[in-house]
């Protein structure tokens, strides 16, 4: 936060956008050389291609997005594209700009293609067409920087998936998960067994349909799409599905751009859609769901892989891509044990249990794709009962920490996409953007040799709850960015990094994404005055408007603005929220203020340093819990602070003392806590951030005069790493730390 608030300050105290950085390139280029000068597109810029080079595509693009015809003799200055087979990687580039002359070079289409999107970022999203003067060389980290879709959950059209990867192009991302089949809806024409589309693309509306409607009357993202909606046998159903016409096209689209379009049809679990038009799939011919996931296909049966090579047979027709991927998450394998059919085989093949089992379907489906020259992706659960050297995986599942080091050691490729952070269908926070920039892609501890194993990494947006196109875009945008420049780069400098985030907003407006706005910092949500408070709120944005309500309702287009600043005089509520120019609303904010009188001091005779610490070793899910146990030991600390002694994973600490303040005044507290804490000064609640969460910071205010206080912090850790800060400001002072000095004991 504090980052963010010097930033913006540096960012807009008097400076405009344009001056901020000429170069806001994400991800941000390998090695970059400011120039002097500017070059100008005008309707004379002339376009330089050499004869017969592959590229009607990259010039294509060039021309509709620089506005010119791009002759080739024209009167003005001129951009020359090209190949150099000097370049060291196949999408490595080089550009250079100068006032007379672009020159983009790539070893091939692929490296222009990444070439045309710096460029892209060049051009200023709004007036003329100003290139600033550049030597920029530049190639990719990773080999594998990729996005997910699932379109299975929720459908999103043609036009959709298009623009999906025009924004994967623009951030230089090279691979396209498409998500093609789930227990939810068959979403890809199989042309063998039409029943797939015909009936399984088609559902009446579920749990996960009724709950975006409960929240689409607060946030119209969460409508369903009315375009996938129809009646069918007298029922409304839900759904849609893309026929082999339309891949072709979505796979061309993106070809054109240099991104492969990797499909998964997800087997043998998340198979309920396909097996409910063919019963003969699954060992019990039903399909429901079981504890956890739904019945999934036999491994048993031959039928299953006629089927399942039938199926892919033509998916590999419509996908040229080398990998492809086979699923393999999440299978409830209880029918198989059941199933005679397969006491049979596993007696006939030496398997052991049904996580072998598992693994002979993987194998089988592995010696099939390998025979039609194709490599095999599977989530990391396709380790459990062993796998072969060669597939891919796929690591999203955090909490199995030593999965990536285990299929490491067993040779395989590693694709990272830990749903801790790279799980982009999870509600993003003010935390959840310099997440994913601090991904490592390769986990702390691989040996050296190991490294190259970990081709890169992908962010998968699963949408169950994602309705519309709205949500999509809200929930990967601007989170995407930050891992462009991580897979691209492997170099972090996050505070550059954001200055030029803030430069890609307008960018994003201009794109028509419905992005989601930066956070708004420095003020708290529980607020304090004493006869009068004024509420102003400094705007990430020149552009934004701060728009709010003190009627409950939620702000809207029409709400008042903000402005300069609000003066509060009597308790209330206010909910406040940034708005673009193009009608976009940030989140939402409620800010609660009451009225305080300044608390009295305390006097304090004999007064040591720093606060009495009791320790709990013990698990608790509120600190309130602690109140009823006794302590495990005490001592002193200078400060709000878990003493390098504690080494309990699971504990409770409740801090008491005197917090002793300089002057009278309505301060400020700032409480992050990893689980859960509060904070009551004067015995007055300030701060209530319990439970057992992630990093959290919560804040709230109190009246305090000069002089001491009664002083109480409780904190709790459920187990596998803690954070505890506090902080404080007073009259809007940044945010800082308490100083040891005010806290004392009697
Ligand atoms: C997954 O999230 N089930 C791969």
């Amino acid at each position: 936060m504090k980052k963010m608030l010097v930033l913006a300050s540096l960012l807009f105290g008097g400076l405009t956008y344009a001056q901020t950085n000429p170069y806001p390139i994400i991800p941000y280029p390998a090695s970059l050389q400011p120039g002097t000068g500017v070059f100008e597109v005008t309707s004379a810029t002339s376009l330089i291609v050499p004869a017969d080079a592959p590229l009607s595509s990259q010039v294509k693009q060039l021309k509709s997005m620089l506005g010119i015809r791009g002759n080739a003799a024209g009167s003005g200055n001129r951009i020359v594209i090209g190949f150099d087979s000097s370049l060291g990687n196949d999408e490595a580039y080089s550009l250079e700009v100068s006032a007379s002359t672009i020159t983009l070079l790539g070893k091939t289409p692929a490296g222009i293609n990444r070439g045309i999107q710096t460029l892209h970022q060049l051009v200023p999203a709004s007036g003329t067409k100003k290139i600033p003067s550049v030597t920029i060389k530049d190639q990719p980290a990773y080999a594998w920087r990729g996005m997910h879709l699932d379109v299975s959950r929720h459908f999103f059209t043609v036009d959709f998936i298009k623009k999906y990867i025009d924004q994967l192009a623009f951030y230089k991302f090279n691979k396209f998960h498409w998500h093609l089949t789930d227990d939810q809806g068959w979403r890809i024409e199989i042309k063998k067994y039409p029943l797939l589309t015909q009936e399984g693309a088609w559902r009446t509306l579920n749990n996960q349909d009724s709950s975006c409607i409960a929240k689409s009357k607060d946030n119209p993202d969460f409508i369903i799409d009315p375009r996938f909606l129809k009646m069918k046998d007298g029922k409304q159903v839900y759904g849609g599905y893309y026929t082999q016409e339309q891949i072709k096209e979505i796979v061309a689209y993106a070809a054109e751009r240099s991104i492969e379009v990797i499909p998964e049809i997800d087997m043998p679990g998340h198979m309920m859609a396909a097996i409910k038009q063919y019963p003969y799939l699954s060992c019990t011919t039903d399909a429901s769901w079981g504890k956890t996931f739904s019945t999934p296909i036999c491994p048993c049966n031959e039928q299953t892989y006629e089927f399942a090579e039938n199926v892919f047979n033509e998916v590999f027709e419509l996908f040229p891509s080398q990998y492809v991927h086979l699923g393999a998450d999440e299978v409830e394998k209880t029918t198989w044990a059941n199933a005679e059919v397969c006491k049979e085989l596993m007696k006939k093949e030496g398997i052991k249990n049904v996580e072998e089992l598992q693994s002979y379907f993987i194998h089988r489906m592995q010696k099939f794709f390998t025979s039609k020259g194709k490599k095999l992706i599977g989530w990391d659960e396709m380790l459990e009962g062993g796998i072969d050297a060669s597939a891919t995986l796929m690591y999203w599942r955090s909490w199995v920490k030593n999965a990536p080091y285990e299929a490491a050691k067993n040779g395989n490729e590693i694709i990272m996409t830990p749903v801790s952070t790279l799980y982009f269908d999870s509600p993003p926070g003010i935390q959840s953007v310099s997440n994913v920039y601090q991904l490592e892609v390769v986990p702390e501890g691989i040996p050296a040799h190991q490294k190259k194993l970990f081709l890169g990494a992908q962010a998968n947006l699963w949408t169950e709850y994602v309705p519309t196109e709205s949500r999509a875009e809200y929930l990967y945008m601007p989170r995407m960015t930050a891992l462009s420049e991580v897979v691209w780069t492997n170099k972090k400098n996050f505070d550059s990094f954001q200055q030029r985030l803030l430069q890609h907003y307008p960018m994003m407006e201009k794109r028509n994404i419905h992005y989601r706005l930066p956070d708004l910092t420095g003020f708290t949500e529980a607020n304090v005055f004493v006869d009068k408070a004024t509420l102003s709120i400094k705007k990430p944005l020149e552009s934004y408007v701060i728009r709010y309500t003190t009627d409950g309702s939620l702000p809207v287009k029409t709400s008042p603005e903000l402005g300069k600043g609000l003066i509060i005089t009597k308790p209330q509520t206010i909910k406040l929220a940034a708005f673009t120019s193009t009608g976009l609303r940030g989140d939402i904010y409620t800010l609660h203020y009451q009225q305080q009188a300044y608390a009295k001091p305390v006097s304090v005779s004999n007064p040591r340093a720093g606060l009495k610490g009791s320790l709990y070793k013990k698990f608790f899910k509120m600190t309130t819990l602690m109140k009823k146990e006794t302590a495990d030991s005490t001592f002193t600390v200078r400060n709000v602070e878990v003493p390098k002694t504690v080494t309990a994973p699971s504990f409770g600490i409740q801090f008491r003392g005197l917090i002793n303040v300089p002057e009278t005044g309505v301060y400020s507290f700032f409480y992050t806590c990893d689980d859960g804490g509060i904070l009551r000064i004067a015995d007055r609640m300030v701060v209530d951030n319990d439970g057992n969460h992630f990093p959290i910071e919560k804040s709230g205010q109190v009246a305090l005069s000069k002089g001491a206080h009664p002083f109480e912090a409780d904190f709790i850790e459920g187990g596998g790493g803690f954070t505890l800060k506090l902080k404080y400001s007073l009259n809007g002072s940044e945010p800082k730390d308490v100083p040891d000095s005010w806290f004392v004991q009697q």
